[in-house]
């Protein structure tokens, strides 16, 4: 039997574990919403929307520069080079601080001690009470925002790995437990009010117990906690308790920050179904474990975030990790791979936080770090996540909507180790193949002589190639709704039980074990959730051999919001059920809301039956919902398609 908690064994526990009234009254909010009819229309955005997150958060964190070796010079020197350099000019305005800051958790009053040996400025009254305040304040005076790093847990993820570093938390067990648990409401007030700093990254090294790593959660010298997340057994976290722990967070981020200004980044590797639920939580979501300087752990990021466009947009991003361009494979002498990860970043909107020691950076670095149409095209404001045009495991082609009327970016990648063509074609774009097509080359500046159709490219290894493409929308007057990822909420995806995504890469595992080990087997969950132009599982979506290549796969028992801000006036779709759903019996019928009232039904619909055509007035219609709902049955989910679904400009 798989342990899971009940939610009023996971609420006990909250209540016992995290004495704040506030969090607790979350986690029944949580629980009550968790209860509720998740296919009712509520009319309602349920996404993030609090914080500061328009477009992806852009800036430099500490941790892939110096690790657990940071000192106030090193904060302040990059700080400087940031201005210096132009790049805080190009919207890279964060300074966060990473693990390795903290000295103590002071009993008595509970507050946290800085480790003044490494910031002196901090010891504002001597050794008794410190602050961050001066160093934010003057981090702030450089035009720029300050970030810090704390645990969902009561302790962090250095104390758990970098067991010998110098910069470990010091004294007794209560001391050293310097996490958010139980302490969440004091500590955001002490960051946010009292410190002044704009953004948090939250981990939960803290709470998670994997195998030989369970350092913190089984004890020793440690108050050992129950483990809540269990990072290779979706079934084995608490989903409802880790939810609700973070949500306590964001609450507390709110209450603290009137004036809305600051971000909340959601650290938890894509653990606990995470890349389902973050959306609703936070702005940044982690969708895998670490980002390591090599170019088998850059696929395995990315691959964590590329294929969930549905579940981010703004105040929402996919975290597939901070940047390591300038180090390992892509440093100075391997700009391809640079310029590829800083691509991949790019386009599917990665935060952009920089992990390079910027005080001494060559001149190549910077101009990856600086490239001004990138930058442009991660930080255009409809917030559309890239979406995959075109897959294989050895090229895959992205495209990302841009504002404006006939404008994308694309990305030709080569994942693979040998040259390769790449052809490019119009309905990639979703552009129309009798019209001409301009690419302007986003790394070099160069606009391409016009083409009509297709055109080829030569990609050496490991290269990346991204366009600005304009052209003529196949999709006159409107737009798909997969072309417009960044308006769409999947607020429930019908995933009945949360499984491994297989389709990830799989690097060798990279914390020194090599292959000492059976492997790297699936472990982010997430398979079988919406998805941008294909089926929950990756297949093409296709009802009765009839294929779309635009359209929305999803899970029968789903309910998706998309925003239309009274802008679209008809919502038209193909709808039916997959031919390669797994289900090849139950019967749905899929709805149309506009506001929580029903404007269309199809009639049931089941494998094996042609699609039926919906075309229906959404004129005035601020939030519409896509509701799939099984008849019987809802254990074995069919795979619905939303074919050709689109937003018109125009009735008819
Ligand atoms: C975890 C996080 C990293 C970093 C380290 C710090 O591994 O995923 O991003 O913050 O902890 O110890």
């Amino acid at each position: 039997m798989p342990k899971r908690l009940s939610t009023g064994l996971a609420l006990a526990l909250i209540a016992s574990f995290v004495a704040q009234p506030d969090q607790v009254q979350a986690a029944q909010v949580q629980a009550s919403q968790v209860q509720a009819d998740p296919l009712s229309p509520t009319g309602r955005w349920s996404a993030n929307t609090r914080g500061v997150s328009a477009t992806p958060p852009m800036g430099w964190s500490s941790w892939n520069a110096f690790g657990m070796e940071i000192d106030e010079t090193k904060i302040i020197g990059v700080a400087e080079a940031l201005v210096d350099t132009g790049l805080a000019d190009l919207g890279y305005r964060y300074v966060n601080i990473d693990d390795g800051w903290w000295s103590q958790r002071r009993l008595g009053d509970g507050r946290i001690q800085i480790r003044t040996e490494l910031f002196p400025s901090a010891a504002v009254g001597g050794e008794a009470v410190t602050s961050f305040r001066p160093l934010v304040d003057r981090i702030h005076g450089m035009g720029l925002k300050a970030g810090i790093y704390s645990d969902i847990g009561r302790n962090s993820c250095s104390q758990s790995f970098d067991r010998t570093s110098p910069n470990l938390p010091e004294g007794t067990i209560e001391e050293r437990e310097i996490g958010l648990y139980g302490h969440v409401d004091t500590d955001v007030a002490l960051f946010f009010a009292d410190w002044g700093f704009d953004y948090i990254k939250v981990d939960a090294c803290g709470v998670d117990d994997t195998g030989a790593r369970a350092r913190l959660t089984r004890g020793g010298d440690f108050r050992p906690i129950a483990p809540i997340v269990v990072r290779d057994s979706v079934n084995r976290s608490d989903i409802p308790t880790i939810r609700a722990l973070y949500q306590s967070v964001g609450d507390a981020l709110a209450r603290h920050n009137p004036d809305g200004d600051y971000v909340f980044s959601l650290c938890l590797w894509g653990a606990a179904n995470v890349r389902a639920w973050g959306k609703d939580v936070a702005n940044l979501v982690r969708t895998s474990d670490d980002i390591k300087p090599n170019w088998g752990r850059m696929l395995h990021v990315f691959d964590s975030a590329a294929n969930r466009p549905l579940y981010a947009g703004p105040g929402r991003w996919n975290d597939p990790d901070m940047l390591y361009v300038g180090q390992g494979d892509f440093d100075a002498d391997h700009l391809v791979e640079a310029r590829s990860h800083f691509s991949l970043w790019a386009i599917i909107n990665a935060p952009l936080l920089i992990g390079y020691d910027l005080r001494d950076a060559p001149r190549p670095v910077l101009d990856v770090l600086g490239a001004g149409d990138l930058i442009a095209v991660n930080q255009d404001p409809g917030g559309h996540q890239a979406v995959e045009a075109y897959t294989s495991d050895d090229v895959q082609i992205f495209v990302k909507t841009l504002t404006g009327e006939d404008r994308k970016a694309v990305a030709l990648f080569n994942r693979g180790d040998g040259p390769v063509d790449v052809t490019l074609i119009a309905s990639h774009l979703k552009f129309a193949a009798n019209a001409p097509i301009t690419l302007r080359d986003l790394w070099s500046g160069e606009t391409l002589a016009p083409f009509v159709n297709e055109r080829t490219f030569k990609l050496g290894a490991r290269e990346t190639l991204v366009f600005e493409a304009r052209g003529t929308r196949a999709l006159p007057g409107g737009w798909y709704v997969s072309e417009l990822p960044g308006r769409v909420n999947p607020a429930h995806d019908g995933v009945v039980q949360p499984q491994a995504d297989p389709t990830i890469h799989r690097a060798i595992n990279p914390y020194g074990e090599g292959t000492r080990s059976p492997g790297s087997r699936p472990i982010y969950a997430g398979w079988g959730g919406a998805a941008a132009d294909r089926g929950p599982y990756g297949q093409a979506l296709l009802v009765q051999a009839q294929h779309f290549d635009s359209g929305i796969g999803v899970l029968a028992n789903s309910r998706l919001e998309v925003r239309n801000d009274r802008e679209h006036v008809r919502f038209t779709a193909q709808v039916g059920v997959d031919d390669n759903t797994l289900n090849l019996d139950s019967e749905v019928v899929l709805q149309v809301f506009g506001d929580g009232r029903l404007l269309a039904e199809s009639r049931p619909r089941r494998f094996g039956q042609p699609t039926v055509a919906l075309d229906v007035d959404i004129s005035g219609v601020g939030i519409v919902e896509l509701v799939a709902r099984q008849v019987g049955d809802p254990s074995r989910p069919v795979s619905v398609v939303w074919g050709d679904a689109a937003l018109h400009h125009a009735a008819s």
